[in-house]
């Protein structure tokens, strides 16, 4: 789903990203770790086409990333790619729903049918009861699982997550890590999430450790 080939990545002097090769395959929950500074945003952000890298290939579900135009890339991020952050990024005057359903209207897809799989997705994260809430009226865990079920309603190739739970207590850290294990065996979704926490990297099926530009052996 995801095949990433010799990424380099410099921001004037400094080398972030020297040589990075991955490949993810569907359905696949895959780790990122490394020390804070080591480039872990800075690959995700290449992963997730918001950011070029200087050298090297990256192919998303059968497309050549760095052939695409600004405007094809725009759309192709908004189709392919879901984000989560480690702020939520809601907008604050618009509704759960309404925030999960942009993404889906940006894409011209028929409100319909935006409405009823934003709906859905609410459901599964447990806040059918939430769905005219701002964001400012939910708790840090249910803003968060609103900012995956927007990430999802494109149903894109691939969920991209950096430090989702970096900013929630233990109980809703722990709802959050649960719910991306469901999402890959539910909806066969290809995740990679940057994270600190140890438990959640021991039990994805693959963590990759970013040490000095590169993949640790
Ligand atoms: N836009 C940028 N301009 C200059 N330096 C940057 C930029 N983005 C990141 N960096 C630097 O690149 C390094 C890696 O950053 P980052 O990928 O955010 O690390 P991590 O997410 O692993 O903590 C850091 O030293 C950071 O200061
Ligand atoms: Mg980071």
């Amino acid at each position: 789903m995801i095949k990433v080939s010799n990424i380099h990545k410099r921001f004037g002097a400094l080398e972030v990203l020297k040589g990075i090769s991955l490949e993810v395959k569907k359905g696949e929950l895959i780790s990122i770790v490394g020390a804070s500074g080591a480039g872990k945003t800075t690959l995700l952000q290449i992963l997730g086409t918001l950011s070029r890298a200087d050298e090297g290939t990256l192919t998303i579900d059968g497309h050549r990333v760095e052939q695409l135009s600004e405007g094809a890339l725009a759309h192709f991020r908004n189709e392919k790619i879901g984000f989560v952050f480690q702020f939520h990024h809601l907008l604050p005057e618009f509704s759960a729903l309404e925030n999960v359903m942009i993404p889906g209207l940006i894409a011209n897809r028929p409100r319909k049918e935006v409405e009823s799989y934003a709906r859905a997705l609410l459901k599964r994260m447990g806040l059918e009861e939430r769905l005219a809430h701002k964001p400012a009226q939910l708790s840090g865990g249910e803003q968060q699982r609103v900012s995956i079920a927007r990430a999802l309603i494109n149903k894109p190739a691939v969920l991209l997550a950096d430090e989702p739970s970096g900013n929630l207590d233990s109980r809703n850290r722990d709802e959050i890590h649960r719910l991306f294990f469901d999402l890959r065996d539910e909806l066969g979704q290809t995740i990679v999430i940057v994270t600190h926490d140890e438990k959640l990297a021991s039990t994805a099926d693959r963590c990759i450790r970013i040490e000095d530009g590169l993949i640790a052996q």
